[in-house]
C-alpha cells in the first residue's frame, strides 16, 4: 500500500484529507487523523499528498516522486486564459515533415506528460510504443491501406485520397513523419477510449510546446480492429489503441481557421 500513513510530527490536525479523501478521519480518542484502508480501494490519485500544507503524507512505492514549483497554487498565472486560447486555437494537425528525427530525449519529454494525464478512476493500464524504423512505418502504412481498401470495403470512400498520399509520400498514411507513437490500453471498454483520447491530446499539446507538429492517425485504428497483424507488426499489445505521428513539422500556417460553433444549451448569450 503505497499511502504508509501520517507523520504526525509534521502534521497540525489541519485535516483538509479528511475533506479531500475518504480514507481518512479522525480518531476523536487521540484526537489524531488516520488513513484507514482495509479493502485496498485507495485510488492513489494523491490528493491527500497533493493538498497536505504540512508535507506529512507518508508514502513509497508510488514509482515517481512528488513535483512542486512556484505558481502551483495559481495555475492560472502559469498559462493564463489567453495565451492558452491562442495555443489551443492555432494547434494543426501537421502533414509535412522534415526528415530530422526527433531525438530520444525530446520523445521522452513528450512521454512524460502523456504519463500524467488523468485515467478513469486513475487506473493506469496503458502502455506506450514509439515506431521509427521506416521499413516498418512503410510496412504498417501499405498493411493499413489495404486493410481499409480491400477488407473493408472502404475503396469508393478513400482510394482517391490514398493515391494522392502516394503521390506525394513515401510511406503515404503517415506523411513521413518519422515517429508514430502508439498508446494501446489492457481495458476492453469505453473508458479505456476516452484515456487513450486524451492521453493522445496531452501528447500532442506537449510536442507542440517543444516545436514539434503531430498529427492523428484514426486510420490505424479503424484497420486494427479488423485486421490484427496490424497491432502485431507494430508491437502494440491491448484491446484499445490509438496512434499519433510525430516529428518536426515542415509548415507553418499564419491563421487559424475558423471552425462551425455548434449550439450550446444551458448558456444564455450569445457565442
Ligand atoms: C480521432 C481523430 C482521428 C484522426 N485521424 C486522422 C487520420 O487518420 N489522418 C489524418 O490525416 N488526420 C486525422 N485526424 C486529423 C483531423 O482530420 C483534423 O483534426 C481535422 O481535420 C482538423 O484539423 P486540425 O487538427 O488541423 O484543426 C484525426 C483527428 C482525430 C481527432
Amino acid at each position: 500500500m503505497p499511502i504508509v500513513g501520517i507523520d504526525y510530527e509534521k502534521c497540525n490536525g489541519c485535516r483538509l484529507c479528511i475533506q479531500e479523501c475518504r480514507f481518512y478521519f479522525l480518531d476523536e480518542a487521540k484526537n489524531k487523523v488516520l488513513f484507514e484502508d482495509l479493502d485496498n480501494m485507495c485510488s492513489l490519485c494523491g490528493h491527500c499528498i497533493a493538498v497536505c500544507p504540512q508535507d506529512a503524507i507518508i508514502y513509497e512505492d508510488f514509482g515517481d516522486e512528488v513535483f512542486t514549483f512556484e505558481g502551483i497554487e495559481k495555475l492560472d498565472s502559469i498559462v493564463p486564459y489567453d495565451n492558452l486560447y491562442k495555443f489551443l486555437r492555432a494547434h494543426r494537425s501537421i502533414r509535412h515533415y522534415k526528415k530530422k528525427e526527433v531525438p530520444k530525449d525530446t520523445l521522452k519529454k513528450v512521454i512524460d506528460i502523456m504519463q500524467y494525464a488523468p485515467t478513469g478512476s486513475n487506473l493506469r493500464y496503458e502502455k506506450y510504443v514509439i515506431v521509427s524504423d521506416r521499413e516498418k512505418l512503410k510496412s504498417l502504412s501499405d498493411m493499413v491501406i489495404d486493410t481499409l481498401l480491400n477488407t473493408l470495403g472502404m475503396r469508393a470512400q478513400y482510394e482517391k485520397s490514398f493515391e494522392a498520399q502516394k503521390r506525394d509520400y513515401e510511406i503515404p498514411l503517415f506523411f513521413d513523419a518519422p515517429h508514430v507513437i502508439f498508446v494501446s490500453s489492457m481495458l476492453d471498454m469505453q473508458l479505456a477510449d476516452h484515456n487513450i483520447g486524451i492521453i493522445i491530446t496531452y501528447g500532442r499539446l506537449a510536442a507542440q510546446s517543444l516545436g514539434l507538429g503531430t498529427c492523428w492517425n484514426g486510420y490505424i485504428n479503424i484497420a486494427s480492429q479488423y485486421n490484427k497483424k496490424i497491432m502485431k507488426l507494430a508491437g502494440v499489445r491491448g484491446k484499445r489503441m490509438g496512434a499519433f505521428i510525430i516529428g518536426y513539422p515542415n509548415i507553418t500556417f499564419k491563421r487559424a481557421p475558423p471552425r462551425s460553433r455548434k449550439p450550446v444549451k444551458g448558456l444564455d448569450i450569445d457565442q
